[in-house]
């Protein structure tokens, strides 16, 4: 079945190694037939929740920027993959203010299917264990949501190290078989 996918690049590096990761996966899925739409995150304007509660009568958020915009389209998508590297083992400023932002309609975003890709200076899988439990922490916020694989790029410190790397083909081909 043809889905369709929102990428969520969170780096603020465009083409470096996690946004490089997204590329692969959009690629891959694709490929297979889906409907696919990386938005890179840093283009955007999202500002910080400023925990107004505004959205509380229908949803509106009061700060007019592109969060209405990225909202719709995580309600409009089958797949959400969210992509950060890791800063001080947690995620970038980018995807927090998009995870923050959603509070205006976290209720209407049910049954996602979700992915995850990092990115780390540190040899080790065991420092994104923190950036993980950001995502899983907003995907356990939301009904029904599913998580179907993380892809985890260490070992990368410059933009654009992880190419040739195996994480590379992992995202391609996670991406195909979404
Ligand atoms: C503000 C900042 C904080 C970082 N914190 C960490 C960290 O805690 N652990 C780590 O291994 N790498 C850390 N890094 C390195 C990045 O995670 C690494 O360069 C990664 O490949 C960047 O991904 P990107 O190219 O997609 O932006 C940090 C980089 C920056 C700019």
């Amino acid at each position: 079945m043809k889905k369709n996918v929102l990428i969520l690049s969170g780096s603020p590096r465009k083409g470096g190694n996690s946004d490089l990761l997204c590329d692969q996966f959009l690629k891959g899925a694709q490929e297979s037939g889906n409907q696919v739409e990386k938005i890179f995150l840093r283009s955007k304007k999202a500002a910080p929740c400023n925990a107004c509660y505004y959205c509380k009568n229908g949803g509106q958020c009061a700060i007019k920027d592109d969060m209405a915009e990225i909202l719709d389209k995580m309600q409009a998508a089958d797949v959400i993959v969210m992509a950060s590297p890791v800063y001080f083992y947690s995620i970038d400023a980018q995807m927090k203010a998009v995870i923050d932002r959603s509070v205006a309609r976290w209720t209407n975003i049910p049954n996602k299917e979700f992915y995850y890709i990092m990115t780390a200076a540190e040899d080790s899988a065991d420092v994104m264990d923190c950036t993980l439990e950001c995502f899983r922490g907003f995907a356990r916020c939301l009904n029904g949501s599913k998580e179907m694989g993380v892809i985890y790029g260490k070992g990368v410190y410059e933009a654009g190290a992880i190419q040739g790397m195996p994480a590379m083909r992992e995202a391609y081909e996670m991406g195909r078989q979404v």
